[in-house]
């Protein structure tokens, strides 16, 4: 048995090597090149050597991680293989849409196969972790990261995780699957004012009900490692988290896989104000619970003294070895460490053909329908005269989103690519301005283009002799991500200029959004009859958009986050509290609103429309009241009532209207991802038990109150049907 062999190898370690397998290392020189001579390079080689290393990141290719693994294995005392970690957030290097646009297509398994062709590829390169699934809970645009997450609902990010996750991992571990790692644990999702890597402060109710589910969720499926998060909560940095590490995690949750840090998050609690210096961060972090340190390198150099002067228990050195060698035990890297570095594999499989059509598919599924004003959409596909404008509509990077590391640039089809394909249209292309006016890159911020109007006139002129204007508009891929908080959340530079410049000449506008956030377009929406949200779709981003625009592919996409009207109502969310003032109903100012502006979303959570349409008829549920405990059944009739087969995501809400702590207005308690022929009507059901009518206490307490419930069974988190029932 497994935990037989560890306690065997765990014997014969001695304390250094111990606290070495609770260190890792960014990969940061060619690692398959000379030895480094100097620096911190040569540090970390000579600690692998030494055996103080236990897993490195980003180092991948299979030349590369054999060449680190052969030293771990061949020159080391004990000979422990390593765990490669990456970020393969969005595939590796063919990439799928990025997390909160697949999260728009509701569609579980396509998203479990999404995380699967992530997986043979990073696998076949040969990594054997990966630092997703991202499950952090968000309402806040302004943040950056949104876009690696799945969006504002715990159910529905719930659900996702567990999706991905098993992706991730597959069935067993053999060698194409990888580790998958739930981040950023916890509540990293609401930094305050959305600015990255803000402080977090918020009740335990909100934490347990809206910030711990998909965590949980990913422990269910059986996920293997977590990091924890470079904020503090209610002033504690995550890092030293003992409630959530310890208590809530490794306790209550019984989960038995590590913790890794986040980069540098150790290190960063000396900043935060929490540790006085590196051994008192180091002791902190550890006696809390992360189990292994990324790039602080204070485990490495102080964890061994803390022990031998008494400060930390041996035996919390021996929890977090024991943890992350049981991983590497599972991984079968002890059998065969070498089991991930296949030459013909990496090259047959990275940027198969099966792993193109598999991010078509996912990136098809990700597209939401707007607004379709007068059937602008589908296009027709010939005869058709069209203008294609917009700098990001021959981008071949952008698409490609943030978060893609191992991805080369500018291997994305640009949606002029795609639309080409269509060839009995006659289509002009013109950019009309740019987004930036600097390159894209990873680690650089973006310099928006806000003078340049040069483009405009030739813009105008390609409007004017076409039917049809199809306009890409929106982010570049590097405008979102980490370090990318906004405190505008309209069209970037001056693209919303461009379009109402081009709206003069030509209104037949169908508007393309390129983001990685939600943005607030209250002109666009009121103005422009067709607007698709296309996210940042990746690899195949311009044959997906392409096969939408033309009804190839009839969209079903359902928006995962809340569009504001205007940034000012940030963090915007539908599972909100009442007040007790929700509406104006005594005709006077004192009532829970804006002055300014509606506090409704441009386009709430769960919207989306499609090409065909749908009618809800014959909302039902078993008896009008229900003793706890008991099932009770929903179900309604969907009919196809238009002219396209088509997909809807028929959604179930649920809203506890008194309760000891009060619950939000509704909550997302079941959905189906359904296909109609023309015409077809189908009965869809839906249980609710227990576990869907409960919520936590401040203590972490599971209660279910009896009482009133209402259900909305409906098209998004706004409109459906309503009925009620009493739970005794
Ligand atoms: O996995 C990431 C994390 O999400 C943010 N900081 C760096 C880590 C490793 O690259």
């Amino acid at each position: 048995p497994i935990e037989d062999r560890i306690t065997l190898l765990m014997k014969e370690m001695t304390l250094e090597e111990k606290v070495g397998q609770m260190n890792q290392y960014n990969g940061s020189w060619d690692v398959t090149g000379p030895k480094p001579e100097s620096g911190s390079n040569e540090e970390k080689y000579n600690n692998i050597k030494k055996g103080w290393v236990g897993s490195m990141l980003t180092v991948r290719g299979v030349k590369e991680v054999r060449a680190v693994q052969k030293i771990a294995v061949e020159e080391t005392r004990l000979g422990i293989p390593l765990l490669f970690g990456f970020d393969v957030i969005h595939g590796y290097k063919t990439l799928s849409p990025i997390p909160l646009a697949e999260s728009a297509s509701w569609d579980l398994e396509a998203i479990k196969n999404s995380a699967r062709v992530a997986a043979l590829e990073a696998s076949a390169s040969g990594l054997n972790w990966t630092f997703a699934p991202n499950v952090d809970v968000a309402n806040d645009a302004r943040w950056g990261r949104v876009m690696e997450g799945a969006g504002e609902d715990p159910y529905l990010g719930s659900k996702i995780a567990t999706a991905r996750v098993k992706g991730f991992q597959g069935e067993k571990f053999d060698n194409n699957s990888i580790i998958a790692c739930a981040k950023h644990f916890a509540a990293y999702g609401f930094v305050e004012a959305g600015r990255e890597y803000n402080s977090v402060d918020m009740s335990n109710s909100k934490l347990y009900n809206t910030v711990l589910p998909p965590f949980k969720a990913t422990v269910d499926a059986g996920i293997r490692t977590f990091m924890n998060s470079f904020n503090t909560l209610n002033g504690v940095p995550a890092t030293g988290n003992v409630f959530l590490q310890r208590d809530i995690l490794k306790g209550a949750w019984g989960f038995k896989g590590f913790v890794v840090s986040d980069w540098a998050s150790i290190g960063e609690m000396i900043t935060h104000g929490y540790a006085a210096n590196a051994a008192d961060a180091a002791k902190k972090a550890a006696i809390a619970g992360s189990d292994m340190d990324m790039e602080s390198n204070v485990y490495v150099t102080e964890l061994a003294k803390l022990v031998k002067n008494g400060l930390v228990k041996e035996s919390v050195i021996d929890d977090a070895v024991r943890r992350i060698l049981r991983v590497k035990f599972e991984l079968g890297l002890f059998d065969n460490p070498y089991k991930y570095c296949d030459e013909d594999r990496e090259k047959a499989n990275i940027g198969s053909k099966s792993n193109n059509d598999g991010v078509l598919d996912m990136a098809k599924k990700s597209i939401v329908l707007l607004k379709n004003d007068k059937n602008l959409l589908p296009l027709k596909k010939s005869g058709a005269k069209i203008a294609l404008i917009g700098a990001l509509a021959n981008d071949k990077n952008s698409p490609l989103g943030s978060w893609r590391i191992a991805a080369d640039d500018n291997t994305a089809v640009s949606v002029l690519e795609g639309m080409q394909q269509y060839k009995d249209n006659s289509l002009v292309y013109e950019k009309g301005t740019d987004v930036a006016v600097n390159k894209q890159s990873f680690l650089d911020e973006v310099k928006l283009n806000t003078t340049d109007f040069s483009g405009f006139e030739a813009a105008k002129t390609a409007a004017k002799n076409a039917d049809v204007v199809v306009i890409v508009l929106g982010e570049i891929g590097f405008q979102s991500g980490e370090g990318r908080s906004r405190t505008e959340l309209g069209l970037p530079g001056n693209q919303q200029q461009l379009l109402e410049e081009v709206y003069k000449v030509n209104p037949n506008i169908v508007l393309v959004l390129n983001n990685g956030r939600p943005l607030s377009i209250p002109w666009a929406a009121e103005h422009i009859p067709a607007i698709v949200e296309a996210w940042h779709l990746g690899t195949q981003t311009g044959n997906a958009v392409a096969q939408v625009l033309y009804g190839d592919y009839n969209p079903s996409g359902k928006l995962p986050m809340s569009f504001p009207r205007n940034v000012g109502q940030c963090p915007i969310y539908y599972n909100l509290y009442n007040t007790g003032r929700p509406t104006d109903k005594d005709q006077n100012v004192f009532w829970s609103h804006y002055s300014d502006v509606e506090k409704t979303p441009l386009y709430p959570f769960g919207y989306g429309l499609s090409y065909t349409s749908f009618a809800y008829k014959n909302l039902k549920i078993a008896k009008p009241s229900f003793q706890k405990g008991e099932k009770i059944e929903v179900s309604v009739d969907v009919t196809n009532t238009g002219n396209f087969d088509g997909k809807e995501v028929v959604q179930l809400y649920i809203n506890d209207p008194v309760a000891s702590i009060v619950r939000p207005v509704k909550e997302l308690k079941g959905f189906e991802l359904i296909e109609l022929k023309k015409g077809e009507t189908k009965t869809i059901h839906f249980t609710l038990t227990d576990k869907e009518l409960g919520f936590y206490d401040n203590d972490g307490k599971f209660l279910v109150e009896p009482g009133l419930f209402n259900v909305m069974v409906g098209w998004n988190s706004n409109e459906g049907l309503t009925t009620k029932f009493e739970l005794k």
